[in-house]
């Protein structure tokens, strides 16, 4: 039995987690810090690496204690080390490299992105080479920072195919909660409060960009929104009543749906793919969950616990590159957000 501790601190959650075999998770433990960046209305990145100092250790203990293990139980520690923001990238990086060395086990790099398409196995009963996705398939990431779609040929061998050109999915829930006044992170809250809106109220913008493109834009729909609740400067509007904030909800949660599952079916096409795997924090939507299933291929989706950010997904991919004896030295380094999109020479691992 193969047993890691993952360690996730790319933007505003730090997590601990023990996964053995790649599936069975046996803790998993979250520190948010929605009520830091809530009156913000976004994550404040100095304000996100204090907090993550704060709470990396007492995480990483809670995970061993949830399970009734201690460090010497690990066979290796893995840590999402790209993308993210760096000051908090470097509290997971630094915490996984002193405990590695310090227990005298392997450190795994793990790729944050790759690990929210992983998650859909965890918790599950097979292994992961037993009972998963068939490759190729095609993998969706929707999430706060990231909406990009894959080529996944194995768990590693995944090719980035399409990606936004401006706001992740995400970001859009979460700018467009902003615009209707209501909380952080929007997402969740939207989600809910579409359920009792009209999906046609509005027809909202989709954007589709070139035919043949797997790429998407979410700030048009955003700006669309904007416009339809203030109105124009010189024809402003009175802020919408509670009836048709939950319609307005609905209508731009279905422009990115109907967006998202046509350029999923366009990857399908494309890249004769078998099945669809979708993570990452909008892949919890109901919406999407619904719609996914007209995509005519067996889809995979994580259980909800693992669709935001969390550890567990990083100690779960960890699993295969330690299969594969795919270890890290000391020199790992963090890669932020901006690295990552120039590619893989600015990339170690
Ligand atoms: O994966 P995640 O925790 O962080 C990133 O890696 O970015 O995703 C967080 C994002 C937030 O933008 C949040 O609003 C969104 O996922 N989200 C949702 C739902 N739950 C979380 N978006 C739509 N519907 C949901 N149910
Ligand atoms: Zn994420």
């Amino acid at each position: 039995m193969i047993r890691i501790l993952g360690i996730e601190s790319t933007c505003d959650e730090t997590g601990a987690a023990v996964v053995e075999d790649g599936c069975c998770v046996r803790s998993n433990v979250i520190a948010t810090q929605f009520d830091l960046h809530e009156k913000f209305r976004g994550v404040v990145p100095e304000i996100a690496s204090r907090a993550h100092i704060e709470n990396i250790l007492p995480v990483i203990q809670q995970s061993l204690d949830a399970c009734g293990l201690n460090l010497k139980d690990i066979d290796a520690v893995a840590v999402a080390h790209r993308p993210g923001l760096i000051g908090s990238l470097l509290i997971g990086v630094t915490a996984a490299k002193t405990l590695a060395w310090a227990i005298g086990k392997p450190l795994i790099a793990v790729d944050h992105v790759q690990a929210h398409l992983y998650s859909v196995l965890l918790d599950r009963e097979a292994t992961p080479d037993d009972g998963a996705p068939v490759f190729p398939a095609v993998g969706l990431v929707a999430s706060g920072g990231h909406t990009a779609i894959y080529r996944i040929a194995s768990w590693t061998d995944i090719e980035l195919i399409g990606s936004t050109i401006d706001d992740a999915v995400g970001e859009a829930y979460d700018k467009v909660a902003a615009i209707l006044g209501l909380g952080y992170p929007g997402g969740p809250v939207l989600d809910r409060l579409a359920q009792s809106g009209d999906p046609r109220a509005v027809r909202f913008p989709r954007s589709m960009l070139a035919t043949d493109s797997l790429d998407f834009s979410f700030s048009g729909l955003k700006t669309s929104v904007l416009y339809h609740v203030r109105g124009l400067p010189d024809q402003p509007r009175a802020f919408p009543d509670p009836a048709q904030v939950a319609d307005i909800a609905a209508s731009f949660q279905a422009a990115c749906v109907d967006v998202i599952i046509k350029k999923l079916r366009r990857a399908i096409g494309r890249t004769g793919a078998r099945s669809v795997i979708v993570g990452g924090g909008v892949s919890a939507n109901s919406a999407l969950r619904g719609a996914l299933p007209a995509l005519g291929l067996p889809v995979f989706l994580p259980p909800l616990a693992y669709c935001t950010d969390n550890a567990a997904m990083t100690a779960g991919l960890a699993c295969v590159h330690f299969l594969q004896q795919h270890f890290s030295t000391l020199n790992l380094d963090a890669i932020t957000y901006s690295q990552f999109r120039k590619g893989p020479k600015s990339r170690n691992a």
